[in-house]
């Protein structure tokens, strides 16, 4: 999964928890989801990039300084999080919807030493209750429209920001110019646009280069076709699910290489001033 647009249309809210995790991932399919994990098996980032996420936080107030307390909703196997600990000094906690990526994620954080820093737990995060737990940084890695639209998400959010928080947040637009074949992306001026509205100024922006994401996108479909393959060789009668699949991957890198600009943006409530920058280690 690539970073996903959340343009109104799709504001699964209501949606039951398995559609919502499909449409996260481009699945469409319900018979498809008991089979997410064994297809994504290969993958550790499902969208974000750890590194860059890394890189726009350094350029644009800092790295999370010792102690900071990081927010993943819809963390997939803990990638980012996981990065991030390892780099700084910061606490994490990843939620997500499907229990093998959080086993996966908590494996992956005893066997990188970071358990006492980072935190996994299965939940729904359109229905979870932060308590009076508050983030200095709240990561929406390539989670689409689980949370509404740019707009409903932010407001969402917002909540959850401890003073001067900050939010990484992945989003596709229109490239200038294209109209997508896919007309659920947006123009990039709604897209500021909707950030504006919901109270909240960029503060950076980065993309990766087009090599990088060639490169992202073309070991994630290799991946997902083997996978593919050999669950449709144990399930002959589910083979036509699976190969939809590997083609709506086809499809949507397709899209995302021509049609629209994929881009992580760090965001902050614009009422609240920013948290002076702590100095921190160098990215990674
Ligand atoms: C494209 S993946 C991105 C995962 C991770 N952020 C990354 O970039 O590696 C989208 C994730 O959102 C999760 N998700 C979708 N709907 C959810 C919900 N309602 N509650 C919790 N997690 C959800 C999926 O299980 C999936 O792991």
């Amino acid at each position: 999964m690539s970073p996903r647009n959340r343009t109104a249309e799709r504001t699964p809210s209501d949606l039951d928890l398995e559609s919502s995790v499909l449409r996260s991932m481009d699945g469409e399919d319900p018979r498809l989801f008991p089979f997410l994990p064994e297809l994504l098996v290969d993958l550790e980032e499902l969208g974000a990039d750890p590194r860059l996420i890394m890189a726009l936080l350094s350029d644009h107030g800092g790295l999370p300084g010792p102690g900071s307390r990081v927010l993943d909703l819809g963390c997939g196997k803990g990638a980012v999080p996981l990065r991030l600990a390892e780099q700084t000094e910061c606490e994490c906690l990843g939620l997500d919807a499907v229990p093998a990526f959080i086993e996966t994620a908590r494996r992956s954080a005893v066997s990188r030493g970071l358990e006492a820093r980072c935190r996994f737990e299965v939940a729904d995060i359109r229905r979870w209750d932060p308590g009076s737990s508050r983030f200095d940084l709240v990561l929406l890695g390539s989670i689409g429209p689980v949370l509404g639209p740019p707009e409903e998400t932010l407001r969402r959010v917002r909540g959850l920001l401890a003073p001067g928080g900050r939010v990484a947040m992945d989003e596709v637009y229109a490239r200038a110019g294209v109209a997508p074949r896919n007309p659920l992306y947006g123009s990039r001026e709604a897209l500021m646009s909707a950030i504006g509205s919901a109270g909240f100024v960029v503060v950076g922006e980065a993309s990766a280069t087009a090599e990088v994401q060639e490169a992202g996108h073309r070991s994630m479909l290799e991946a997902i076709r083997t996978r593919a393959e050999e669950l449709s060789q144990r399930h002959p009668e589910l083979r036509s699910v699976f190969e939809a699949y590997a083609l709506a991957q086809d499809r949507e890198v397709a899209v995302l290489s021509e049609d629209v600009v994929t881009v992580t943006l760090l965001v902050r409530d614009r009422a609240v001033p920013p948290a002076p920058v702590a100095p921190g280690p160098d990215r990674g």
